[in-house]
């Protein structure tokens, strides 16, 4: 039960930067100036001067890294006890009707993390540019790399994997959270979690698929 606790409190801690760092992407919308100033903030006086300018980032990311980190490791600690529970996967279909997210949680969860570890390279170390260059202002770099076709698809079929992830976790996490306690509460949470997990598709993607087909530039 703590793990499960745990698994739902990290992930539920994650949706949420996640909806932060979907409403920061927006801003691409309002120009460049108004981005790049955005992008330069989240590194250098939040928090200011309570704490020394640069900091937070730092603070933020090892507070992210703890979360993650703590996610992968009570999902991988219930699975092999679940496996160990219940040992022939056949057995373990039989008796629960699962959504297709259900079944991917742990290959969607794999897949999710190995992009998000080229997602860093690209535009937080800036090391796997395909068509930036390093050093280029947020706004330049961002439009840069989503001027090729490929790269969007890439980022459609991640975020698919990342919202299918999130549509069941959420409903999972509030679960655990002791919130499925009627068919009505049920209801509602199966809305919500498909409310969120769109939410974020199209947040993401809309600034993509706007510079693909020219309306940022
Ligand atoms: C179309 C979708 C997305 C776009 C355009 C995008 C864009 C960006 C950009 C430009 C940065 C660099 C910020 C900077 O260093 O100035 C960044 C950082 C980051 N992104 Fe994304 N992102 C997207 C989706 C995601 C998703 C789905 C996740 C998580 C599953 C994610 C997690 C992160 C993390 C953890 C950072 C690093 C923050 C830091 O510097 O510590 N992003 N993203």
């Amino acid at each position: 039960m703590v793990l499960k606790v745990l698994m739902a409190i990290t992930g539920l801690i994650m949706i949420g930067f996640l909806l932060v760092h979907m409403y920061g992407n927006l801003k691409a919308f309002l120009g460049p100036e108004e981005f790049n100033h955005y992008a330069h903030w989240l590194k250098s006086d939040i928090l200011y001067p309570l704490i020394p300018e640069g900091w937070f980032i730092w603070i933020f990311r090892f507070f992210m890294l703890a979360a993650i980190g703590l996610h992968i490791y009570s999902a991988a600690t219930l699975w092999r006890r679940a496996r160990i529970a219940n040992p022939t996967p056949y057995e373990a279909k039989k008796t629960l009707a699962q959504t297709y997210a259900a079944r991917t949680m742990r290959w969607g969860g794999l897949i999710l993390v190995g992009f998000l570890v080229f997602h860093l390279l690209q535009f937080t170390m800036q090391r796997t540019l395909v068509a930036g260059t390093s050093g280029m202002e947020p706004y330049d770099l961002v439009v840069a790399e989503f001027s090729v076709w490929w790269m969007v698809l890439a980022y459609g079929l991640w975020l698919v994997t990342v919202c299918m992830h999130i549509r069941h976790g959420f409903w999972s996490a509030f679960t655990t959270l002791g919130a499925n306690t009627s068919a009505k509460a049920r209801t509602v949470l199966n809305g919500c979690a498909w409310v969120v997990a769109i939410l974020l598709y199209i947040g993401f993607m809309i600034m993509p698929v706007a510079v693909l087909t020219g309306v940022l530039h």
